[in-house]
């Protein structure tokens, strides 16, 4: 276990997700630094004889979960899964989510709706009362951006910014600077509808059974609806 308080505590709440995962599951597979030690902790157990079969929301979680010894096949051939174990970058107390920050939002959504149980795991910083000061994620195709970014102003974002690097799926990554959302289900809902918006980042809370949190302090708890 780290020294440092946030990768502890990153450390703590993605191996007590791991708990969640039985022999014979299909499992999802998140992306980011915090889902990194659920797959570390898979990888150990997998090589002590747990048999279940994964898929990947993005080519570095793909690769480090074959790396760690686990079976990575592609959602189509799963075809569906069990339970998904994902990070994310805020948290509101209905469960609703904003994620995204790694640009796999687009496969993470995909990949959580496959499963009947999303578990999210995530640090105390991620807590907010509102969505919004993240930024919302947007994965956007390549083909009108600024009219694209556009769209998305005229729904009241104050900006639109443009990361350098692209998805895995080679499509542009903007966040939308919206400020506190005042309702983040039907913002989802406008965003869903904007022309090039490929996909965006918030994830509304019924999709999530339960979020695990960990403390700086090492201390983890649950939240369900
Ligand atoms: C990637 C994501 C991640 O789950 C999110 O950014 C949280 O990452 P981390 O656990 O590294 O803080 O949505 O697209």
């Amino acid at each position: 276990m780290s020294t440092d308080p946030k990768a502890a505590a990153k450390e703590a709440t993605g191996r007590h997700a791991a708990t969640y995962v039985a022999d014979d599951m299909r499992v999802g597979l998140g992306t980011g630094s915090t889902v990194h030690f659920t797959i570390l902790d898979l990888g150990e157990r997998a090589r002590a004889g747990l048999r279940i079969t994964c898929t990947a929301t993005s080519e570095r979680t793909e690769t480090l979960a074959r790396q760690v010894g686990l079976e990575v096949v592609a959602p189509d051939v799963i075809g569906a899964l069990d339970i998904a174990i994902d990070g994310a970058d805020e948290v509101d107390p209905d469960l609703n989510l904003t994620k995204g920050g790694g640009g796999a939002h687009t496969r993470e959504k995909i990949v959580a709706s496959m499963a009947p149980r999303f578990i999210v795991v995530v640090d105390e910083s991620k807590l907010v009362e509102r969505l919004g000061p993240f930024g919302t994620p947007l994965e956007v195709l390549d083909f009108a951006p600024a009219t694209t970014a556009g769209f998305v102003t005229q729904l009241g974002a104050a900006e639109v910014t443009t990361r350098p690097e692209r998805s895995d799926s080679g499509n542009l990554l903007m966040d939308a600077h919206f400020g506190a959302i005042e309702d983040p289900v039907a913002l989802a809902a406008k965003l869903a509808a904007v022309p090039g918006v490929v996909e965006h980042g918030i994830f509304a809370g019924t999709l999530v059974e339960r979020v695990v949190i960990a403390g700086d302090d090492g201390s983890v708890r649950v939240l369900m609806h």
